[in-house]
C-alpha cells in the first residue's frame, strides 16, 4: 500500500448532532404520515409539501455540514489571498476543518485553533481527532492547539494576522458572552489583521461591536445556499473586518 493510501483519511464531523437527530426524526415521522395517507382521501396530497419541509431540511443541514461548509470556507480563505508566512487564529476550530484549510495556506506561517471540545456543538470533538486531521492533511506541524474559552483568549494583544471562527460563537448563550469573544477577536488581531467570523446568528450584533471597538471595513454578507442550516431561515452570514494599521 502507498504511504497516502495507507494515510487515514480526515474527517470533519457533524455540528450539533442533536439537531441532526431532531430533523432525522421529523422527517421519518412526516414520511411515515405520507405513507400511510396516500390514498386515504382525494385532497391527500395538498399535505405533501408540509409533510417533505422536514426531508428538505435535513437534506439541506447534511449537504451544509459534510461539504458546503468546506466548498464556502476554502473559498473564503482564498479570498484573503495570504502571503503564507501568517499567524492565524481558528476560534471554536472543533476538528479543524477551517484551521487546517488555514494551515495548507501557511507554508511558512502557523495557525492556532482555540476550543473547549463540546461534544453537544460537533460530533466526536476533541483535540485527538483534530490532530489526526491536520495529520491526515499534512500539516500535523503546522497546527498548535489550546484548550481555552474564547471569551477570555490566552493571547497578548495583536498576536494575530488573521482571525476566524466558523459557526462558534453563538454557542455562548448569552449576548455579554458573545461580545466579549468577539472583543477578544479585535484584541489579539494585530494592527492591520483581518477577522472574518461566520455564523448563523447574532452576525449584526458581532458586526457592531466590531465597529465599535475600532474595526474598519466592517462588512457582513450572506454565504449562500451552501451554508443553509435546514433552509433560509438558518442561512450563514459572513462577518469581515480589519483592524486599523495605524494609530
Ligand atoms: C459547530 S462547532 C464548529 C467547529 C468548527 N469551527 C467548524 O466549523 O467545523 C462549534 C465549536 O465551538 C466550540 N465552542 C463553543 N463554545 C466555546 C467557547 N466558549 N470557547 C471555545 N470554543 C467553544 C465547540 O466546542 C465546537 O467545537
Amino acid at each position: 500500500m502507498t504511504p497516502a493510501r495507507e494515510r487515514r483519511r480526515a474527517s470533519y464531523g457533524i455540528d450539533s448532532p442533536g439537531t441532526l437527530i431532531g430533523l432525522g426524526t421529523g422527517s421519518l415521522v412526516a414520511l411515515g404520515v405520507l405513507i400511510i395517507n396516500c390514498d386515504a382521501s382525494a385532497g391527500w396530497w395538498i399535505s405533501v409539501p408540509f409533510l417533505l419541509t422536514p426531508v428538505v431540511a435535513t437534506a439541506s443541514f447534511l449537504y451544509t455540514t459534510l461539504r458546503g461548509k468546506r466548498v464556502v470556507w476554502l473559498r473564503e480563505l482564498d479570498r484573503l489571498a495570504l502571503r503564507g508566512d501568517e499567524r492565524a487564529l481558528d476560534l471554536g476550530c472543533g476538528r479543524g476543518l477551517v484551521l487546517i484549510a488555514l494551515a495548507q495556506r501557511l507554508p511558512e506561517g502557523e495557525a492556532t485553533g482555540v476550543d473547549r471540545w463540546r461534544m453537544v456543538d460537533q460530533s466526536g470533538n476533541d483535540a485527538g481527532a483534530t490532530r489526526r486531521n491536520a495529520a491526515a492533511e499534512g500539516v500535523g506541524g503546522r497546527i498548535g492547539l489550546v484548550t481555552a474559552d474564547m471569551r477570555n483568549l490566552p493571547f497578548d494583544a495583536g498576536s494575530f494576522d488573521v482571525v476566524v471562527s466558523s459557526l462558534a460563537i453563538h454557542n455562548i448563550d448569552t449576548t455579554t458572552g458573545r461580545r466579549a469573544a468577539v472583543t477578544e477577536a479585535f484584541r489579539v488581531t494585530r494592527p492591520g489583521g483581518e477577522i472574518r467570523i461566520a455564523d448563523f446568528r447574532h452576525c449584526r450584533d458581532y458586526a457592531a461591536v466590531l465597529a465599535e471597538a475600532g474595526a474598519i471595513a466592517v462588512v457582513t454578507r450572506p454565504l449562500g445556499w451552501r451554508f443553509w442550516y435546514g433552509g433560509p431561515f438558518f442561512a450563514t452570514t459572513m462577518v469581515c473586518a480589519r483592524k486599523r494599521a495605524g494609530p
